[in-house]
C-alpha cells in the first residue's frame, strides 16, 4: 500500500515541478560553491592560515609583538607577490602569555582553526608543551626563539627552530666567564622556567669543565618570575663576595636585577642569555644596564642579507627593532617557501620539504639537522654600552 502511494505521488509530479526543483538545486549548489570555491583533497581551498604565537600581552608583550611583526612582514610580501597557489595567506595571532597551559590552549585553538603551520612559540616553556599538540595534529611548527634543548630532543619530525640551543649558548657564556673575565667566584640565578633554569644549568655544567682551575660556583638559586623586588637575594649575593652573577631568564626580571643590584651595592657584572636582549631591558635597568654581558647570535645590522628586512621594519613600524623580529621573518619564510615549493598545504609534504630546505634568508644560510635544529648557531657575547647592545666577544675569532 505504501509503495503504491509513493508511486502515485511520483506519478503525479509535473515536468514544470521537476524543472523548478532542478533550478532550485542548482541555485542552492551555487550558493554552497561560493563559500567553498573548490577542494584540495579533504581541505577547503580559501585563504592559507598560518599561526604566530608568543606572549602578546603582559610583561613580555614587547618581544611577542616583535615576533608577530616579523612574521607579518613575510606574509605581506608573499601576498604582494600573489600569495601561494593563487591563495592569500592569513596570519592568525595567538597570545600564550608565556604560560605553559595557555600555550596548549592556543595550540589547540590553532589546530581547530586549520592552520597549515605555526611560527612560534617564543618561550621554551610555551613551545615544548604546545609542540605535542602540533605533533599530534601533524602540523609543522618553527620557533624563532625557543632555545631549550628538550624541544628538539623529543623526536618530533614536525618541530624546527631557527635559533641555537641553550647547551651551545651556556658553553659560550662559561668560556667567556673563565677565559676572558677570569672570574673566580660566580653565583647563578634563574627564573625557574624551562628556559631560565635550563640555561642556568647549562652554564653551571659548562663552567664545571674548569673545576680545579680557580673558578667556583658559590650558589644556584631560583627567583619567581613576575616578582618585582629581588633586593633580598641580591644582598645575600653581596655577602658571598662574588665576581659575577649569571641570570637565566627574560628581560623584565633581568632589568630589575641589575637595577636593584646597584641599589644594594652589588657592583659586579651580570651575565645572561638571549632572553635579555631587548631594548626594554635597558629601559627597565636604566644606567645600571651598562656593562651587562649576554650571549646571543651575531649582530644583525652586520648581516649582508638583513638590510632589506631592517629597512622595511623601521619604515613600517617606526620603532627600534628587537632581534627576534628577524628570526620570526625567516621562520615564516621557511614555512611559506615549503608550502610554495610543494604546491600544497599537505602537512606531511611541508614538513618533509622544511627538513630538506637550504634557505638563504635575512639571517644568512639556514638548514636543519635531523632533529630540526639549525646546523650553525654562532653564539657570541654582547655587552650593554652607552645605552645599547654591542657585539663584544666572538669565540670563533
Ligand atoms: N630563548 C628563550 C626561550 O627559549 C626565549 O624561552
Amino acid at each position: 500500500m505504501a509503495q503504491t502511494s509513493l508511486f502515485l505521488v511520483q506519478k503525479k509530479r509535473r515536468p514544470t515541478c521537476i524543472f523548478l526543483s532542478l533550478i532550485l538545486l542548482i541555485v542552492i549548489g551555487a550558493g554552497c560553491e561560493k563559500k567553498n570555491p573548490s577542494t584540495e583533497g579533504e581541505k577547503v581551498v580559501g585563504e592559507i592560515l598560518v599561526g604566530v604565537a608568543g606572549p602578546m600581552t603582559g610583561d613580555q608583550s614587547k618581544i611577542g609583538g616583535d615576533v608577530e611583526r616579523g612574521a607579518r612582514i613575510a606574509v605581506e610580501e608573499w601576498n604582494a607577490r600573489g600569495g601561494i597557489m593563487g591563495r592569500m595567506i592569513r596570519l592568525e595571532v595567538g597570545d600564550d602569555r608565556h604560560d605553559p597551559k595557555e600555550a596548549v590552549s592556543v595550540a589547540n585553538k590553532m589546530v581547530n582553526l586549520g592552520i597549515v603551520g605555526m611560527v612560534g612559540h617564543f618561550n621554551s616553556s610555551a613551545s615544548i608543551p604546545a609542540s605535542s599538540v602540533y605533533h599530534d595534529a601533524g602540523i609543522p611548527m618553527i620557533t624563532p626563539a625557543s632555545t631549550n634543548p628538550r624541544l628538539t630532543e623529543q623526536g618530533f619530525k614536525n618541530v624546527f627552530r631557527v635559533v641555537g640551543r641553550d647547551d651551545q649558548q651556556g658553553k659560550v657564556a662559561a668560556d667567556f666567564t673563565f677565559t676572558q673575565l677570569k672570574a673566580k667566584r660566580v653565583a647563578v640565578l634563574h627564573d625557574k622556567t624551562t628556559y631560565g633554569q635550563g640555561l642556568a644549568d647549562e652554564f653551571r655544567k659548562s663552567l664545571a669543565r674548569f673545576e680545579g682551575q680557580g673558578i667556583e660556583v658559590v650558589s644556584f638559586d631560583g627567583l619567581t618570575q613576575g616578582d618585582k623586588d629581588f633586593r633580598g637575594i641580591l644582598t645575600s649575593l653581596k655577602e658571598k663576595n662574588i665576581d659575577l652573577y649569571f641570570f637565566g631568564g627574560i628581560f623584565p626580571e633581568g632589568g630589575l636585577l641589575v637595577k636593584q643590584a646597584k641599589e644594594v651595592g652589588l657592583n659586579v657584572p651580570m651575565m645572561s642569555g638571549d632572553g635579555v636582549i631587548d631594548p626594554k631591558f635597558i629601559e627597565i635597568a636604566g644606567e645600571a644596564a651598562e656593562g651587562t654581558y649576554l650571549t646571543f647570535m651575531p649582530d644583525i645590522e652586520q648581516l649582508p642579507n638583513a638590510a632589506h628586512f631592517l629597512k622595511k621594519y623601521k619604515e613600517k613600524f617606526g620603532e627600534e627593532l628587537a632581534p627576534y623580529a628577524i628570526y620570526a621573518y625567516d621562520a615564516a619564510n621557511i614555512l611559506l617557501k615549503a608550502i610554495s615549493e610543494g604546491n600544497s598545504t599537505d602537512s606531511a609534504k611541508i614538513i618533509e620539504l622544511m627538513r630538506k630546505m637550504k634557505y638563504d634568508g635575512a639571517l644568512g644560510h639556514l638548514e636543519f639537522d635531523e632533529k630540526g635544529d639549525v646546523t650553525e648557531s654562532p653564539y657570541i657575547v654582547w655587552i650593554t654600552r652607552n645605552g645599547r647592545f654591542e657585539a663584544f666577544w666572538n669565540p670563533a675569532e
